[in-house]
């Protein structure tokens, strides 16, 4: 079984292969990643020494662009004729049985900055890829013949939901879509999308959404990541505004877990949120960051709030506890240690990032902070 994971050099998405490697030792992945500043290949370094070629498979290239993504799943792609690091007797001569939809511009301070990324790759990459996957599914019999379907899963957010207000309910998959910034727009723009090719084509896909995500490998611009390793630096913690704005965190090993389960249980059509039921302010995760590194309170730094802000966003995942059994495992104070310890293990990763293009991004959104 091949799977198509789009975006796997990312954060979440490289979580994500190392996973499927990992526990499901009859897959092969190939990864489609355009290599985008927050795309990494040193996030799977281990994972393309040890199963490159035999079990992962690296394109680089754009979801945008139709003929790579319809190369590939057409079998066309010179990857499935003779890749360079395949034996003779070996071949990717399998059908691509999923795709694991991550690709996107991910950074909603970016979006503020321009939206256009945003458009391109959020909306019109993923209507390349339902529409190769759509013609692809609908023409090749062979993943239906051997009675293992196709599945597109489509790897979306809360931030589609919009916020809420501290009395308020958690979100439901039943609430409406009120995204509020650009970037929680386009991620609402491609999930109708999806729904579209489900109720028009019948093409089986399903939708996850999640909460705010850290763990190890996430890019320093993100809020926890930015925090441990400017602390680390002795550098000053940006705040916005008053930072009582509420997220509901998740470690990441555990939304890679619950992507798993929708991938090979989910109902096609269905949409399931992800979570893991912790919330907490921002002003919060800051204090306990610097209180486990055993730095000053003083570092924190409050600054002009993001402009549309949302205030708060929490998740209700009941139906992926009922119905899939899925549950997260970590608690908060768990994964921000384990998320601690990994980036004080791996400086050298976090700081060949942040590098002169990090810090002219940085000095435009915080100034002189
Ligand atoms: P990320 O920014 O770390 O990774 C995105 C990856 O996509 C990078 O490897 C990048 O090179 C690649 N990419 C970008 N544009 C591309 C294009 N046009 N073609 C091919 N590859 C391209 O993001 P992440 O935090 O890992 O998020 C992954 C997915 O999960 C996104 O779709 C995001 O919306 C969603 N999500 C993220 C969170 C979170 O907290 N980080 C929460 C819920 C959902
Ligand atoms: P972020 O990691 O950008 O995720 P999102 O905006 O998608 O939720 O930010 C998480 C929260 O942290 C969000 O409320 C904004 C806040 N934040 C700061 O206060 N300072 C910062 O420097 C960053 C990057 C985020």
């Amino acid at each position: 079984m091949v799977v198509l994971i789009t975006g796997g050099a990312g954060f979440i998405g490289s979580n994500f292969v190392r996973l499927v490697l990992e526990k499901r030792p009859a897959w092969k992945v190939v990864n489609l990643d355009k290599l985008t500043y927050s795309g990494n290949l040193e996030n799977l370094r281990d994972v393309a020494e040890m199963e490159g070629g035999r079990r992962y498979f690296f394109v680089e290239g754009d979801v945008c662009d139709t003929a790579i993504v319809q190369a590939l799943f057409s079998g066309a792609h010179p990857l499935f004729r003779r890749h360079k690091d395949l034996r003779p007797t070996q071949s990717l001569r399998c059908p691509i049985r999923a795709v694991v939809h991550f690709a996107a511009e991910s950074h909603v301070d970016r979006s503020i900055r321009d939206a256009s990324p945003f458009y391109r790759t959020n909306v019109e990459g993923t209507g390349v890829l339902l529409e190769s996957a759509r013609r692809y599914w609908q023409v090749d019999e062979r993943p239906a013949s051997t009675g293992n379907p196709f599945r597109f899963l489509h790897v979306s957010t809360d931030e589609v939901y919009g916020s809420l207000e501290l009395h308020q309910a958690p979100f439901t998959e039943e609430n409406p879509l009120k995204p509020n910034s650009p970037y929680a727009a386009s991620k609402a723009a491609a999930d109708l999308m999806i729904q579209a090719y489900v109720h028009t084509y019948g093409l089986p896909a399903v939708i996850t959404r999640c909460g705010n995500n850290y763990g190890p490998y996430q890019h320093p611009e993100k809020f926890i990541p930015l925090f441990i390793t400017n602390a680390f630096e002795e550098k000053r913690l940006p705040l916005y505004g008053d930072g009582h704005q509420v997220r509901d965190w998740i470690y990441v090993g555990d939304h890679c877990s619950a992507l798993m389960a929708v991938l090979e249980r989910g109902k096609i059509g269905e949409i399931y949120n992800i979570g893991a039921r912790q919330e907490h302010t921002n002003l919060e995760v800051a204090e306990l960051i610097v209180q486990r590194l055993e730095k000053s309170r003083d570092l924190i730094r409050s600054i002009a709030d993001r402009p549309g802000h949302d205030r708060r966003y929490a998740l209700e995942a009941k139906k992926i506890q009922s119905a899939l059994g899925w549950k997260a495992e970590y608690s908060f104070r768990q994964g921000l240690d384990s998320t601690i310890r990994w980036y004080r293990d791996n400086s050298s990763w976090w700081k060949r990032l942040k590098n002169e293009e990090f810090w002219s991004y940085y000095k435009e959104f915080y100034g002189s902070v």
